[in-house]
Order: C-alpha cells, then sequence, then structure tokens
C-alpha cells in the first residue's frame, strides 16, 4: 500500500513532535508494508512551517537521518491544504505542495461545514490542470448527513481519499458506517492513514486493511492500495469507476440481507 496522507513531518504541524517520533513512524510503515508515503502537513493561508520552503528542507533532512538510521522507505513531499479559494495561487507561486509535484492536490474541507464556494475552488483547480482529492470525506458532518454531496463534487471532477482507521470505528461508528457506504458507492479513490504520531495516531494499517477485504471486490482494494497511488504519483490520468448515488431508504432496506461486498445498492 502507499500512503497519500500521512504528518511524518517533524515539527511542522500537529503531527510528529521530533525527528525521534518521525523515525519511530517510519519503521511502523515497514513493519506494515507500506514503503512509500506522501508527507502531507496541514497548509492554511501561507503559514511559513507549511509552506514548500519549509518543508522541502525538513524532508532532506528527515531523509537524511533516515539513512543513517538504515531504513529505506521512500517519503515525498505535498500538503493537505485547508479549502481556500487562493490554493491555485499558491500553487503556483510555490506555497503549496501538490502531491509529489503532480497535478493532485489533497484539499482539506471543514469537519462541520461545506463552504458555498467548494465548487468554484474544484472548478477552478481543474480549469488549471489540477486535481482536488478530498481528504477523508467520510469525517465531515454535512457528507454523513447526506454522502451525495461528495456524489456531486466527484461529478465535477474531485477525488476522495478514505482514512484507513476510520474503517476502524476509530473516530466513530457514523465515520465508520459513512466510510463503508462510500465505497460501496465508488466515491473513494484513494487510502490514507492521516498518521499524526507513533502512539497516538500511528500508520498501522493491517487491520483496517483486512476490513477493507470484506467490503470492496479485490479489483477495487487492488485499485485502492496500489493502482490509483501509483497513477497519482506518476502524474498520470486515473480512470475512476462512475459513482453511485446514494440513495438511504434502499440502504437501509439492504442492511436488513447479509450483503458483503454490496455493490450498487
Ligand atoms: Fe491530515
Amino acid at each position: 500500500m502507499i500512503d497519500i496522507h500521512s504528518h511524518i513531518l517533524p515539527k511542522v504541524d500537529d503531527g510528529a513532535e521530533d525527528i525521534e517520533m518521525a523515525i519511530e513512524m517510519a519503521k511502523i510503515y515497514l513493519e506494515n508494508g507500506i514503503k512509500t508515503v506522501v508527507a502531507t502537513p496541514h497548509y492554511f493561508e501561507r503559514n511559513i512551517f507549511t509552506a514548500k520552503e519549509n518543508t522541502k528542507k525538513i524532508l532532506e533532512d528527515l531523509k537524511i537521518e533516515l539513512d543513517k538510521e538504515g531504513i529505506d522507505i521512500e517519503i515525498l513531499l505535498g500538503n493537505e491544504a485547508y479549502i481556500s479559494m487562493d490554493l491555485v495561487k499558491d500553487i503556483e507561486e510555490g506555497y503549496l505542495s501538490t502531491l509529489n509535484g503532480t497535478r493532485y492536490l489533497l484539499v482539506e474541507l471543514p469537519m462541520l461545514d461545506i463552504p458555498l464556494y467548494v465548487e468554484n475552488v474544484i472548478y477552478e483547480l481543474l480549469l488549471k490542470g489540477y486535481v482536488p482529492i478530498i481528504a477523508h470525506p467520510e469525517r465531515n458532518a454535512k457528507i454523513i448527513d447526506n454522502p451525495n454531496i461528495l456524489y456531486n463534487f466527484i461529478k465535477k471532477g474531485a477525488l476522495a481519499q478514505l482514512n484507513l482507521p476510520s474503517l476502524e470505528g476509530k473516530y466513530g461508528e457514523k465515520i465508520r458506517e459513512t466510510a463503508e457506504i462510500l465505497l460501496n458507492h465508488n466515491m473513494i479513490h484513494f487510502l490514507g492513514t492521516d498518521a499524526h504520531g507513533s502512539i497516538r495516531k500511528s500508520p498501522r494499517v493491517s487491520k483496517a486493511l483486512e476490513i477493507l477485504k470484506t467490503v470492496v471486490s479485490d479489483d477495487d482494494f487492488h485499485s485502492l492500495t496500489s493502482n490509483n497511488p501509483i497513477l497519482l504519483l506518476n502524474d498520470e490520468n486515473i480512470r475512476i469507476k462512475e459513482p453511485i448515488k446514494y440513495n438511504a431508504k434502499k440502504s437501509f432496506l439492504s442492511r436488513l440481507l447479509p450483503s458483503k461486498k454490496a455493490e450498487g445498492i
């Protein structure tokens, strides 16, 4: 698996507190079979700590330390960009990092709301050749209430990334349930750990991946864990499955039946 959402960079945001914790996280990644990670520190309005100039330097320093320790892991640069009307400008003026310098940008929404300008931001990014990837939509209160908000964003051209801990119920039952709904409706294209530290939010994924196997088809499992992130890191086009509109009534009925890997609910 490739992790496209990680706060492994030390002393940048609320992720790894120091270089030791970042090294510890790297070891856990390798134990969990993850050899490629995109570091995505929170980006908010040109904050100097999480802007490219700073994160690039911190990543270089971390790589030197990992080399010294003999830890063979690939860490690439990105950001988790808080939604704003300035994202295109911030990329083009060199403040904001897309994922590994590709066309793909990880975009964070507020937890409780969907600002009115989200569609405009998606439109503007796409117009300039960038592809927004909505980070952990299953955690957004409005999308939990109405998964079709995400359906509309995907129809407009956005993609979405699921946090693996959501599948384990680590953020609560509602979010776990939404994670499954989004997966079953072809609304998830990438996975991330959103790991922040070695203990508090660690990059351990084996349990979540086992759960994922019971939720999606083998083909989709392969796309999510491997195919899609590889295409992303190579800045290639990703052909996605048509998203399925969520129908709350139908889903309620389907839950009464013991359906595994339910598609087209
Ligand atoms: Fe994050």
